[in-house]
């Protein structure tokens, strides 16, 4: 077990997101992936990033990290619903990677889970994607190898596919949530990684919170302006709990998916690591006022961006009446629970947790013997990714999951390609509409998720606070 580092806490994070905020801060601008028409080219390599912002020396304010193109975020990659997505990933890391590509229901042989789906891509090596996303929506994509260092040390960009007729808004804009663990030089706190303290509990919490790759950035927009907000969580374990203080935006979509326009929780939204929401922001402020884009701790709100708008008069008098809905994607929903193949999916393990042994790599092993092969979380009672699956479907067939959270930790459940929807909590059938492909649990929580398993393939199931994937809570089911 390695050194348990000083444990960055609440009050720190507090104190970097509020108090030496670089107010003026400009976010990065969003690069668009470049190519030939046929094939665009990404290379994950090693780069830099002004993380804490542009300082009086510029060296000091440049972390070294790893990127898509060397860059914070990945450039972002855009394409048309329907329309094809080839790329090659080239690895300039000094270690083996791959990309998935989260949320999106695409070919198992492209899903890009090492050990699974395809061969981790040696250093110096390459990989073909050949994407065709059927689904509209907000997407992101990140490496399956290594996935707690790697997304840690900013391998993470987003994935848009385009609605034919999405909604009038003056802009849309992206942000990719996350929050770093760094050292005093502003250097990424390298030590840590692998850390069995920050698995067992909460995962890897950071103190440096960034908004597409800048604490605090300030977003200038216009009073009036129509925007379309697309927030991902990128970080490795971090829950954001948002709203945008003053203003009541709508929420369109989840993980990808529409919803029913509706107005977010009074608490905030809640975005788990891998979560996406994708909101409609009618900017009623005044010219020249300031709000924050917030994220709700236990010991308050605090700002991750803010929205600065232009002294100029507003853009019109009062919101759009267009519709902001979004057209249906091509899933099937149809559930059909007697025709269902089912499974149970305990959760088992973590600090202050009642595992005392699971197997792992076909052997049971007391929970001192798991702990020394970094393991100490189990899914019915096996630690990592095991031999068999979790379950069998024939293709378009229901599948039922129980499952349970027996431990004192929260876990953001995400399923590979399909989504799925919530029938049942704590035995009690409910009626939630929302298709996701990533589920925060509360500790003690027992959901019923159900989907139709209509793509082919070997599918993982997992934990997406990345420290406890890493550390055992991690399965697969596979649609014949
Ligand atoms: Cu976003 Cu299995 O990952
Ligand atoms: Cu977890």
């Amino acid at each position: 077990m390695s050194a348990v580092p000083s444990n960055p806490t609440r009050r720190r994070l507090l104190r970097n997101a509020c108090g030496i905020a670089l107010a003026t801060a400009v976010p990065p601008p969003v690069v668009i992936a470049e190519g030939d028409a046929e094939r665009l080219s990404l290379e994950a390599r090693p780069g830099r990033a002004a993380l804490r912002g542009p300082a009086r020396d510029a060296s000091a304010s440049q972390t070294a990290i790893w990127g898509y193109d060397g860059q914070l975020p990945g450039p972002l990659l855009r394409v048309r619903q329907g329309e094809p997505l080839r790329l090659r990933l080239r690895n300039g890391l000094p270690q083996a990677t791959s990309v998935h590509w989260h949320g999106l229901r695409i070919a198992n042989a492209m899903d890009g889970v090492a050990g699974l789906t395809q061969e981790a891509i040696p250093p110096g090596g390459h990989f073909d994607y050949d994407l065709l996303p059927p689904d509209a929506g907000s997407y992101w994509y990140h490496p399956h190898q290594q996935s707690a260092e790697q997304l840690a040390r900013g391998l993470y960009g987003a994935l848009v596919v385009e609605e034919r007729e999405p909604p009038a808004v003056d802009r849309d804009l992206l942000l990719i949530l996350d929050d770093w663990r760094l050292d005093e030089d502003g250097q990424l706190d390298l030590a840590s990684f692998g850390n069995l303290h920050d698995a067992a509990h909460g995962g890897r919490l950071g103190n440096w919170p960034t908004v597409n790759g800048v604490n605090t950035p300030g977003f200038a927009v216009r009073a009036g302006e129509r925007l379309r907000l697309r927030l991902i969580n990128a970080a490795n374990a971090r829950i954001f709990r948002v709203d945008i203080e003053g203003h009541e935006p709508t929420l369109i979509a989840l993980d990808g998916q529409p919803v029913v326009p509706r107005a977010l929780p009074a608490e905030g939204q809640w975005l788990a690591p891998g979560q996406r929401a994708d909101l409609i922001l009618d900017c009623s402020g005044e010219p020249a006022a300031r709000a924050a884009l917030r994220t709700h701790l236990r010991d308050g709100p605090h700002a991750m961006a803010t929205f600065d708008y232009a002294a100029a008069r507003p853009l019109r008098d009062g919101p759009p009446e267009t519709p902001i809905a979004l057209p249906a994607n091509p899933l099937a929903t149809r559930i059909e629970p007697d025709a269902a193949v089912s499974a149970a999916l305990l959760m088992q393990g973590g600090a202050m947790g009642s595992l005392r042994s699971a197997r792992y790599r076909g052997r049971e092993l007391p929970m001192r013997e798991l702990v020394g092969q970094g393991m100490v979380w189990a899914f019915n009672g096996e630690a990592g990714l095991p031999e068999s699956p979790l379950l069998r479907a024939r293709r378009g067939q229901t599948v039922l999951i129980d499952i349970a959270n027996d431990n004192r930790w929260p876990h953001a459940m995400h399923l590979h390609g399909h989504h799925f929807r919530v029938l049942a909590r704590d035995g009690r059938a409910v009626d939630e509409a929302d298709w996701r492909d990533t589920l925060l649990m509360a500790p003690g929580e027992r959901v019923q998720i159900g989907f139709v398993a209509d793509n082919p393939g070997k599918w993982v199931l997992h934990c997406h606070m990345l420290e406890h994937q890493a550390a055992g809570m991690v399965t697969w089911l596979e649609v014949a």
